[in-house]
């Protein structure tokens, strides 16, 4: 398998867990590279059900080898939940389970500042964080006073973090949040470093040793383009970069050794949390489309927000990330629907917008301009082929890899493994 980035090309829950498990089973190492347990990744497997926040969805293939990339924050306590979760289920994870030495870690002051931020955010507005301290400690590692996954095997670790925690216990004060325990922090920690030690490795010549005998990488990304620090709809966004550039950063596989980009889009659009959110739809076909696609999130339960498929959006996420082809998820929760709309673009202050604007603000006035489609009235659940599905599904699909200049490689019609299509990349159907 060729040296594979996958990224959510919208807002996030796209469906990249399942597509990370269908195209594990021919890579070698499944690598994460960013974001934390605020990512909830489902992989339906047969009557199992699986929702990972740190472990690369790669581990349900036996066999294959996982790393947790050093631009991961990692909430010790809750990988090693996570840990002892797949385990009880038959899942081996020691040897084949890495967590990058230079991967930050997520203490509860940055879980206490998350919700401080939101309950009393600064900009007046809560971004609707999933409160896991998310983005306190990408902020910690930016101002540089971050604690590291590797500095939990120094003889200094309960220093360091006492330091941490008393240095936060007086931001807290200060901002009448609640405090912790310092050394109750500190003697919980050493525990914790002890259970995740075995798992704790240089995972940068791995790969790189990986690649040198020619086994495959694939990069899972987590949340999506528009969640991106620096290419979402700021500020409402997580703290990390979503797109493929963070693969490299946040991995230590370079540039030059990625040979594929795939984005994943939902046939339709959803968002988790606050803001702008254009072919938000806030009427029945809303409803249907939030109860048809279990639309709420798999890490707090929130209802996810439900619209339109939104083609500025997708065009953008193909120019920022490269994506090479689509992975088009859910496509069976349209299969109701009388006619689908899609935005081609925007109006707003009497301007036509062909691109994605940078400010938040213009973002939430923008109206969408829709170009409307039959719906094909008919289950796709059973398709196996492309030819199984209905004439006006794959004229959908067409269009949306047209209208992206990007072709589609995967249909998803169904969260389980089977209910996958690998689409022919030089077949014309859905081409660009
Ligand atoms: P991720 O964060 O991108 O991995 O996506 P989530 O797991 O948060 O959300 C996607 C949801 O859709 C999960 O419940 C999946 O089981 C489900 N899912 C994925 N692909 C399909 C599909 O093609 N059809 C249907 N009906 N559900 C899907
Ligand atoms: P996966 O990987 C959808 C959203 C939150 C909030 C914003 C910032 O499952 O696609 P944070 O806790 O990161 O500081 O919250 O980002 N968010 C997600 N939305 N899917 C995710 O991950 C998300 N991770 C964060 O709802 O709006
Ligand atoms: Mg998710």
């Amino acid at each position: 398998m060729a040296n594979t980035v996958l990224v959510g090309a919208q807002w996030g829950d796209e469906g990249k867990g399942k597509i990370i498990d269908v195209l594990a089973e021919e890579a070698d190492w499944v690598v994460r590279f960013q974001g934390g347990n605020n990512a909830g990744h489902t992989v339906e497997i047969g009557s199992e059900r699986y929702v990972l926040h740190l472990i690369p969805s790669g581990i349900l293939h036996p066999g294959k080898m996982c790393v947790i990339g050093n631009g991961v924050v990692v909430d010790p306590v809750a990988l090693l939940e996570e840990i002892d979760g797949v385990e009880q289920r038959g899942i081996v994870t020691k040897g084949r389970l890495f967590v990058s030495d230079r991967a930050h870690l997520v203490f509860p002051y940055h879980k206490l500042i998350d919700e401080y931020r939101e309950r009393k955010p600064a900009a007046g507005t809560p971004i609707g964080t999933t409160k896991r301290g998310i983005g306190p400690t990408y902020g910690d590692k930016a101002a540089r006073v971050g604690v590291r996954v590797g500095d939990m095997l120094d003889p200094d670790f309960a220093n360091l973090l006492r330091e941490r925690v008393e240095a936060n216990n007086k931001m807290l004060i200060a901002s009448e949040a609640p405090t912790l325990d310092v050394e109750e922090t500190v003697a919980t920690y050493l525990a914790v470093a002890q259970r995740l030690a075995p798992y704790i490795a240089d995972t940068i010549p791995m790969i790189h040793d990986a690649m040198a005998k020619k086994q495959s990488v694939l990069l899972e990304g987590a949340q999506g383009t528009l969640l991106d620090i620096d290419f979402g709809t700021y500020p409402f966004v997580t703290s990390s970069n979503a797109t493929s550039g963070g693969a490299c950063t946040g991995s230590g596989m370079p540039p030059n050794r990625i040979d594929r980009v795939i984005g994943v889009v939902k046939a339709y659009s959803t968002r988790v949390g606050e803001g702008p959110f254009p072919t938000e739809l806030h009427d029945a076909m809303g409803e249907h489309i939030r109860k048809v696609g279990h639309e709420f999130g798999a890490t707090t339960g929130r209802p996810r927000r439900c619209g339109w498929f939104d083609l500025v959006v997708a065009r953008y996420a193909a120019h920022v990330n490269g994506v090479t082809d689509w992975a088009v998820t859910k496509l069976d929760v349209l299969d109701d629907v009388e006619e689908i709309k899609v935005c081609v673009a925007y109006e707003c202050d009497g301007r036509r917008y062909e691109h994605l604007p940078a400010s938040a603000r213009v973002l939430a006035r923008c109206k969408p301009v829709y170009e409307s489609f039959p719906g094909w009235k008919t289950s796709t659940k059973s398709a196996q082929t492309l030819e199984d599905l209905p004439k006006l599904c794959r004229s959908y699909l067409n269009a949306l890899a047209r209208l992206t200049g990007t072709p589609i490689s995967i249909l998803s019609n169904g969260p389980r493994r089977e209910s996958t299509m690998r689409l022919d990349l030089a077949a014309a159907v859905i081409s660009a």
